[in-house]
Order: structure tokens, then sequence, then C-alpha cells
């Protein structure tokens, strides 16, 4: 089966009640160990490329080293670009084999996100690829930022149907309090998303397919081995799973999950070289990072996801 687009996905999710994971990716251990884990519990996958990525890792070897996990699992499988800032980068994605893309214009005015937006819509659809639009800013942890200006961040109900009706895009990024990284709440502050929001959106847009990004879980055992193994990171904090289960069984048909591998994958390593300091062949360590990423993404996939036997 070749690369497929997340259009029979998200429909297949959206009246199934779960979502699809959409995992990044930038090297072999780490396709490696998610495409594994879904090939076990048979789900769909988005595995999904940033332009830092795409840099770290070269277009051609990341999208040969997809279309091998394809070989491999045989299972539905979509290659998307993840926040694509320019029609350039999403064009040279579309020609050079992706199944999906996202056009990030959130931080542009409204009508230069429509139109550019459209622009690359128009582009991706002539040639059977999936286009991905995003409205509203996600959250980042700020002091400066005061309460109606973390308002003005989250998305307008009032503006999706117009953007959706006007650029065509096939599915949404919406912001309800989600983050990137691994400080998504500050410390002692209750983790909370803005449901009421994202049932405003469901509701104008009956049947649409709804993205959150900034959705890892930043899994406390991740954090607690990297404290352990000499790393820093007492205040990291993520999205509750069950949050993240709401979501999906709402009108959130896709997740994106990064930082989790990022944690996994670093927590597994610093165990290991203090543990064998002597050691120095890669494969030594990479191999429980991939065994890591492996267990994590089928926790998400049964868990939280709820996608496993939908492939
Ligand atoms: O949302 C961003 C993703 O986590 C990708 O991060 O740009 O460092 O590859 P990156
Ligand atoms: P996390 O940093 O929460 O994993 O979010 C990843 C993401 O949204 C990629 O686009
Ligand atoms: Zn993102």
């Amino acid at each position: 089966m070749p690369l497929v687009t997340t259009k029979e996905m998200f429909e297949n999710a959206y009246k199934g009640g779960y979502a699809i994971g959409a995992f990044n990716v930038n090297n072999m251990e780490i396709i490696q160990g998610i495409t594994e884990a879904a090939k076990e519990v048979n789900a769909p996958l988005i595995l999904q490329v940033s332009a830092g990525a795409r840099k770290y890792a070269n277009h051609t070897y990341l999208m040969k080293l997809v279309e091998a996990a394809v070989i491999e699992t045989g299972l539905p499988i979509a290659l998307h670009l993840d926040h694509g800032d320019s029609f350039e980068l999403c064009k040279s994605c579309i020609d050079g084999g992706f199944t999906s893309v996202m056009i990030d214009g959130s931080h542009l005015p409204f009508e230069e996100n429509i139109a550019l937006t459209k622009k690359v819509v128009e582009y991706a659809h002539e040639r059977g690829v999936v286009v991905e639009g995003e409205l509203g800013r996600l959250a980042g942890i700020e002091d400066a930022v005061n309460v109606s200006e973390e308002d003005a961040m989250y998305t307008n109900p009032d503006e999706v149907q117009e953007f959706v009706e006007k650029t065509g895009v096939d599915s949404l990024a919406i912001a309800i309090g989600t983050s990137h990284g691994a400080y998504k709440f500050k410390p002692g502050q209750k983790p909370q998303l803005r449901f009421d929001i994202l049932e405003e959106i469901q509701n104008r847009l009956p049947g649409f397919p709804i993205v959150l990004h900034g959705a890892s879980s930043v899994v406390p055992e991740f954090v607690e081995m990297i404290n352990k193994y000499g790393g820093n990171m007492p205040d990291a904090i993520g999205i509750p799973e069950d949050m993240l289960r709401k979501a999906a069984s709402m009108a959130v048909c896709k997740i994106n999950i990064d930082s989790d591998l990022r944690l996994a994958m670093t927590a597994s390593i610093r165990k290991y070289m203090t543990e064998n300091p002597s050691h120095f062949d890669p494969r030594q360590y990479l191999k429980p990072a991939r065994a890591a990423i492996k267990e994590l993404v089928k926790h998400k996939i049964v868990n939280v996801l709820g996608c496993d036997g939908k492939a």
C-alpha cells in the first residue's frame, strides 16, 4: 500500500470517537519505534516532519525511511509536513511525495492567513494532497501574558466557518490551551483545556476534523528518569491524558505528539549511559531508546487515542 492521505482516517476517527496519533519523526530509530508500535496494535498513523527535522535528516532520507516503514508494516500511513511556514516549503513537500501538509498562518492577520492557506490548498488539492490550517495561537508559558491577552490567543469560534469555507482546508488546528514543549503550565497551575471552545467549534463545523497541537502529556515517569540520571527538568508538566481522551472522543481527529517521544528517548539514553559508562557503540543505547518509544506509542494509541485496531 502506498502512503495515504488523512481523508479516510479522519472520517472514521470522527465517526468512531477516536483520534489518530501524529508523531514527529527525525531519524530511523524514531520511525521504527513508532511504526513497530502501530503495527502491533494495528493502528493507522500520521508521521510528521517539521522544517527542522527536514533540515536535520534531509527530505529524501526521511521519505525513504517512511516508505520502508510502509513496506515493513503494511499500515495506512500519511506523511505530513508539520508547521509549514511558507507556500514554497509546502510545495516542496507536496512535489517530494508528502500526502499531507500543514500551512501554519496562525501568526498572520485573519485575511492574510486565509489567502496563504487558500493558495496552498489549491496547489495541494490539484495533486491529491490534503491540507491542515491553523486558527488561534498556542499558548506558551509567559508571565507577562495577562488574562485578556491569553483569551485572545484561543481560537475564536466566530471565525472558523469563514476560514474553512474560504480556504477549503481539510482539517483545522485550534488553540484551546495546549502548548508546545515540556513546560505547558506554570508550576502549581492546574492543567486545563477550554472544552467549551472546542464544543462551540464542533457545533459550528459539524463533522469537520479538528487538530490538537502541543498535546504531549510530558509523561512523569520519563521526567523523573531524566532528573534521576543527571538531567534537570523539575517543572516539566503536560496535558493530562484523560483530557486528551476526552478531546479525541469529540471533534479532535489528530493529536500531535513530539515532546513525549523526545523525553522517552532521552530518558532511556541517560539511564543507559549512566549504567554503562564505558559503552560507546551507538546501537547499544539506541536499542533501548527505540524500545522506549515503541512502548510509549503503544500506550498512547491504546489508552489515549483509541485508534488501536482501526488500520
Ligand atoms: O511543533 C513542533 C514540533 O515539536 C517540531 O519541533 O521544530 O524542533 O522539529 P522542531
Ligand atoms: P508537543 O510538544 O506537546 O509534543 O507538541 C508537538 C506538536 O504539536 C507538533 O506539531
Ligand atoms: Zn505543533
